[in-house]
């Protein structure tokens, strides 16, 4: 058997990351072994442990378990310091990071085609998602960078820890338009959308949602309204071949193993 490694989250059933990292491992001939771990909601840190305790060698974090282990974590990267929330632990040097923010703006850039420089950005969410991101994409050099949460007192609170960054509700958004929307609330796990006032996605736009693997209303909503939607697959694997990367001191084709998932 190789190398342990598992997402943790809840619920983790249906995650697309043991494939990933499994046609990474096959990709660059590393023998890893990626499972999928179901953490009681009051029990993550034991089943971290017992992960590590059984000779595992790292994990990658999901929905909810982001901020506690952020608050687990005693080293970290500055990506993960500045996020409060960490997406993947290795074990040899007790490290953790975060690699949420590079995935979106790897697949935006890289596989999508689209430069973040200048543009103005709109971000849906105040939770472990959307904190990932806003360091990575500021770092891009955004004109512009606005937070819409349903609950406004947690999009100030997020904001007010960058430069520039502004915050409000759905409603304060009427009449603005954005070049980028990208939906980090959960909305669409729930098949809602986020209340998005009319024209604040224009047929320029480009909507983007975290969520992969289904159609969710945000995306729906955005092509009747001209704009392109993209999901969040390519994030997904993305982040996971950085993840792949700190682990295994290799990069992955990430772009071969998306062509590989969306043609499957
Ligand atoms: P995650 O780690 O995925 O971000 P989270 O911390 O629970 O999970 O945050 C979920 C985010 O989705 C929050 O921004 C939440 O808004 P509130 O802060 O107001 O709760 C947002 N959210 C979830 N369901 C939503 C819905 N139906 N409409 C709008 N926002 C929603």
């Amino acid at each position: 058997m190789g190398d342990r490694y598992a997402l943790i989250g809840n619920p983790v059933a249906h995650s697309k990351s043991p494939a990933i990292h499994a046609a990474f491992a096959r990709a660059t001939g590393q023998d890893i072994d990626y499972g999928l771990i179901e953490a009681p909601l009051e029990a993550f840190a034991p089943a971290v442990e017992r992960f590590r305790a059984a000779g595992g060698k790292g994990l990658n974090v999901t929905l909810p378990f982001k901020q506690e282990a952020f608050r687990l974590c005693t080293r970290m990267s500055e990506r993960a310091r500045a996020a409060r929330a960490v997406n993947t632990l290795r074990f040899e040097d007790s490290f953790g990071d975060n690699t949420d923010g590079v995935g979106l703006v790897r697949d935006l850039a890289g596989n999508l085609g689209i430069s973040l420089e200048g543009k103005s950005v709109l971000l849906l969410g105040a939770g472990g998602a959307a904190q990932g991101v806003v360091g990575a994409l500021l770092e891009a050099r955004v004109a512009r960078l606005a937070i819409a949460n349903r609950t406004p007192a947690k999009a100030q609170a997020l904001a007010a820890r960058f430069r520039g960054v502004s915050a409000s509700g759905y409603d304060a958004l009427a009449g603005e338009a954005f070049d980028i929307v990208v939906n980090a609330t959960s909305a669409g796990l729930a098949n809602e959308s986020p209340p998005l006032p009319a024209g604040v996605l224009q047929p320029k736009a480009l909507a983007y949602d975290m969520v992969y693997g289904r159609d969710t209303p945000f995306l729906a909503q955005a092509r009747k309204a001209g704009a392109r939607a993209c999901d969040g697959l390519g994030m997904l694997v993305e982040q996971a071949g950085e993840s792949f990367f700190l682990w295994r001191g290799v990069r992955p084709d990430t772009r071969a193993v998306l062509e590989q998932l969306r043609g499957a």
